[in-house]
């Protein structure tokens, strides 16, 4: 069993606990986060589980991995706190919020002999294990392309406190490509180069709900970002990520080979059809064939604490490389080259949630 020692108890904490909760292979030994009355009414719902500094929960003997729920500016000191005392990690998105931040984290983890892990796991649920699955028995024959795509009006519009998806290190690509690019890179596999572009269709926004509703904010980063991924294997991936538009009907992830195409459900969730459309053939559903059934956040970390660790370091790493150099393209109009890769993690067999509740 691992002992689990979780930082950062906000928003999305909830959602963790609730996958957590019941799981044989981990148990929930301490919790921290600045703010302690957050994390004391945490510990209340978790038996056994004590209130901690965030110094003391990452020396913690009972301590074996730390959940890094931290926000972004945050993940790369706790994580370097906590391999600095020989404590596994897994943490949530982006591994950092700089590159150069990701790549001190794998550095120092790799010296002292520790795991990273790393949301998204999300593209471990049979939405998108489904599709890899296809994918790697031949169903579309040889993939040639991909295209992501999505597109809203921006968070402002619901999120009372909407400022830092406008500030350096926000935006749409860097809050949502994680989902997206993360997918292309487990149908596709790993990205040799980029190419991007990018816009700002306005210098304010104005917040939609709360009580700053009708306050305007400025916008220091580009809104609409576009751009192609050269995947290793020769296959292109089309990206789109943006706060510039409306609504899309079109799809969240279409994936197309010589011998047919594949529509991939919404990669921020971990269910949803997938649809093969065969050369010859006509538009059908393909029942649920890999991936951990009913999974909510948190599969990843009971993944890793097994031993396979499929949301792995080296994947976050890849891909916030990938997000960071389209965005380098975008302004330079250069094609940049990537310096890092990943081996695509290996496929999840169809893993029902009894199974992973006592794996
Ligand atoms: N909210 C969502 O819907 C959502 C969805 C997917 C992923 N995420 C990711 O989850 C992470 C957290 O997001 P959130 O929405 O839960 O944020 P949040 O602001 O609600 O919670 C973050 C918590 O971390 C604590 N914290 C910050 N720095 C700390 C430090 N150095 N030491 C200890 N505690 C610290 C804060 O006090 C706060 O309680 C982010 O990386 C975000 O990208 C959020």
């Amino acid at each position: 069993m691992t002992g689990v020692g979780i930082v950062g108890l906000g928003v999305i904490s909830r959602q963790y606990l609730d996958t957590l909760k019941g799981v044989s292979s981990v148990r929930i030994a301490a919790v921290a986060d600045l703010d302690t009355a957050r994390a004391d009414a945490v510990a209340e719902t978790i038996p056994g589980a004590r209130v901690l500094t965030t110094d003391q929960l990452v020396s913690d003997p009972e301590v074996d991995a730390v959940l890094n729920l931290t926000i972004p500016a945050a993940h790369a000191e706790v994580a370097l706190a906590a391999i600095a005392q020989g404590k596994d990690v897994f943490g949530e998105k982006p591994l950092a919020a700089t590159l150069p931040d990701a790549a001190r984290v794998m550095d120092a983890a790799a010296a002292a002999g520790v795991r990273i892990g790393a949301a998204p796991d999300t593209v471990l649920g049979t939405g998108v294990q489904t599709a890899r699955a296809a994918i790697d028995e031949g169903l579309i024959g040889r993939p040639v392309s991909a295209s992501a795509m999505w597109i809203s009006a921006g968070h402002e519009s619901w999120h009372p406190q909407p400022d830092f998806y406008y500030r350096e290190g926000g935006g749409p690509l860097l809050d949502m490509g994680p989902y997206y690019v993360t997918s292309l890179v487990q149908l596709l596999g790993p990205v040799a180069s980029v190419s991007g572009a990018a816009s700002r269709s306005r210098d304010t926004r104005v917040i939609g709900s709360g009580p700053r509703a009708g306050e305007s904010i400025a916008v220091d980063v580009d809104t609409h970002l576009t751009g192609i991924l050269h995947h290793a294997s020769g296959a292109l991936s089309t990206v789109t990520m943006s706060f510039d538009g409306v609504r899309s009907t079109a799809a969240p992830i279409e994936v197309h080979g010589v011998d047919g195409s594949l529509l991939v459900p919404d990669p921020n969730m971990f269910t949803g059809d997938v649809q093969l459309h065969p050369r010859g053939g006509e538009w059908q559903t393909l029942q649920p064939s890999a991936g951990y059934a009913d999974a909510g956040r948190g599969i990843g970390l009971i993944d890793f604490a097994a031993g396979h660790a499929r949301a792995s370091g080296a994947m976050a790493h890849h891909v916030l490389e990938i997000m960071t150099a389209l965005a380098a393209s975008a302004a330079s109009g250069a094609r940049e080259p990537l310096h890092t890769t990943v081996e695509r993690p290996s496929l999840v067999p169809l893993t029902p949630a009894d199974t992973w509740r006592s794996l």
